[in-house]
């Protein structure tokens, strides 16, 4: 726990919605960047000098640098997000900085943009709204853009976290049977609802139609899917990603999607966001959003507000409801 501090120097990396930077500036002196463009780097560490909180976003790093420039007397950084790859939480936590996140508030609306993603990519819907808006000629005919259907086809999902649970669910109501990767199997009475299958992530890869990836990005799944576990996929299968990019060696995926070696993908994160590997941009079997899944006016409010608790409370010297180290 934190000691109490009254009136601590809060510095938010990026803008949030006005609800949860009102909570903190009602007790502290906030500072925030508003412009709709991530914040420079060197604006970034002349801004947190002297923070005692950092409210930070996906979009910067929190390394050693960064905590260098912010100070001794920086105490908390709260991500808000649920991932929190773009924190060295070691580095934090060797100078005794409390790191927190986001978790649960986004289980929903990420899992929807995965639900979203697996029909999307399977039913080819992107690919038919670049027919419709480029005015190519097309007509209905009973071989005209066929799809694969998801009724009693596998999904398999790896990282059966809270979001691989909740797609898990939406699956379920759309005819899907589940496997999944888990270090633990899951309690009775989730498997019960789910009756899911607890697989190795080489036995998921070869008996999926769908694979879904929910697994935190680390050192452990940097490339988790490269060209080797590609090819241990069916020829017919979809790979989605809602999780990190660097999970997938998209050069890798590239070439599987090029090379027919899978079917098809549905991706809503990039390993090197914002860029997108250019291979990807001509891929007709690739479906290609901005880092969506948390995206709607709730959830976006919600994370923010909880990043605005978790700081709050770590100021006020009582444990912090999210933390991380
Ligand atoms: C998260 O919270 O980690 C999400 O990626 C944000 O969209």
């Amino acid at each position: 726990m934190g000691g109490q501090l009254t009136m601590a120097k809060v510095v938010i990396t990026g803008k949030i919605p006005q609800v949860a930077v009102e909570r903190l500036r009602a007790e502290h002196d906030v500072t925030s960047w508003d412009a709709d463009v991530v914040i420079e780097r060197a604006e970034l560490l002349s801004r947190v000098k002297g923070a005692d909180a950092v409210l930070s976003l996906l979009t910067e790093k929190v390394d050693g640098e960064l905590l260098e420039a912010a100070g001794p007397q920086l105490k908390v950084v709260s991500n808000v997000a649920v991932g929190y790859n773009n924190i060295d939480v070691k580095a934090c936590t060797e100078r005794g900085i409390k790191v927190t996140n986001t978790p649960g508030v986004l289980t929903e609306a990420t899992a929807d943009i995965a639900m979203a993603l697996i029909l999307a990519a399977t039913r080819r819907l992107a690919e038919g709204e670049r027919v419709i808006r480029s005015q190519t000629p097309w007509q209905w005919g009973m071989f005209y853009m066929l799809g694969m259907g998801i009724q009693g086809r596998q999904l398999g999902i790896v990282g059966m976290g809270q979001i691989g649970i909740a797609t898990a669910k939406r699956a379920r109501a759309f005819g899907m049977t589940i496997a999944y990767t888990k270090r633990s199997p899951l309690d009775a009475a989730t498997n019960a609802e789910l009756e899911a299958t607890h697989m190795d992530l080489d036995q998921l890869l070869a008996t999926s139609d769908v694979v879904s990836l929910h697994c935190p990005y680390s050192p452990e799944t940097h490339h988790l899917i490269n060209a080797e576990r590609l090819s241990k996929m069916r020829k017919n299968a979809y790979l989605v990603n809602t999780a990190r990019g660097p999970v997938v060696d998209e050069a890798a995926l590239v070439d599987a999607l090029k090379g027919g070696v899978i079917a098809g993908a549905g991706l809503d994160v990039f390993e090197h966001e914002p860029k997108v590997h250019e291979g990807l941009l001509g891929l007709d079997n690739a479906v290609l959003i901005p880092h969506l899944g948390s995206a709607t006016v709730e959830t976006r409010t919600a994370m923010a507000n909880l990043a605005a608790t978790n700081a709050l409370a770590f100021l006020a010297g009582q444990t912090p409801p999210n933390p991380v180290n």
